[in-house]
């Protein structure tokens, strides 16, 4: 049985900056590794409250969630909108922010005009990480920026938060049945019992911010 004590399965820790670091970095230097590693660390501690209250709080949302009113904070992500950490809504993640191969960071989207952050649904929960845009397929590559790519939290299978980062192989992990998708080639199913990859969400590159370039892909949640 897997399970986040599974040493590959932890999300990385590595890599946040560290991996191309000269001997002596300069100030700036280790103020950007600084902040990587405040990234990282956030996203990991939301991956860990999720995995644990994951069944009660987040997942399995797919066919359960009660019908309610649309509200600014429940708008799903639209182009142009910023993307913040779920850990730290007030953060907005910028690209220089994310190392590559460093591991997942789970996000929200917010809208730069009214600074609503839209986190009042788990269908708008993201899950970033970033790569080698080399390392993309030719399918990632579109809707990926300088090698980051985004896609929708929610498992297909029937909804439960994807909460793990399987830093062994580079792959998004759902805890409750341990569906895996490959987030360098469209969120692919490489194993387990979900039925479709997970949802894509563009992004794009203006100004030196990383923002989101359009809706989810596909549809979000279970099924
Ligand atoms: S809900 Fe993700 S594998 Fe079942």
């Amino acid at each position: 049985m897997v399970s986040n004590e599974d040493p590959k399965l932890r999300p990385a820790l590595s890599g946040a900056g560290t991996a191309t670091s000269p001997a002596d970095p300069t100030p700036e230097e280790e103020d950007q590794m600084m902040r990587r590693r405040r990234f990282i660390q956030a996203g990991i501690g939301v991956s860990l409250v999720l995995t644990v209250g994951g069944l009660s709080a987040l997942s399995v949302t797919g066919g359960l969630r009660p019908i309610s009113k649309m509200t600014p904070d429940r708008e799903p992500p639209a182009d142009g909108d910023e993307l913040v950490l779920a850990a730290e809504q007030g953060t907005v993640i910028s690209p220089g922010d994310i190392a590559v191969d460093s591991g997942m960071i789970m996000a929200y989207p917010r809208d730069p005009a009214s600074q609503v952050v839209k986190s009042g649904t788990v269908d708008n929960l993201i899950l970033i990480a970033r790569f080698d845009p080399a390392n993309l397929s030719a399918n990632t590559q579109p809707q990926a920026a300088d090698g980051i790519v985004a896609y929708s939290g929610l498992c297909p299978h029937l909804g439960c938060t994807v909460s793990i980062w399987d830093a062994a192989n580079g792959w998004f992990h759902c805890p409750c049945h341990h569906a895996e998708f490959d987030p360098r080639d469209d969120a692919k199913v490489v194993s387990g019992p979900s039925p479709r990859p997970l949802p894509a969400l563009p992004l794009k590159l203006s100004g030196g911010s990383l923002l989101v370039a359009g809706s989810f892909l596909t549809p979000v949640g279970a099924g």
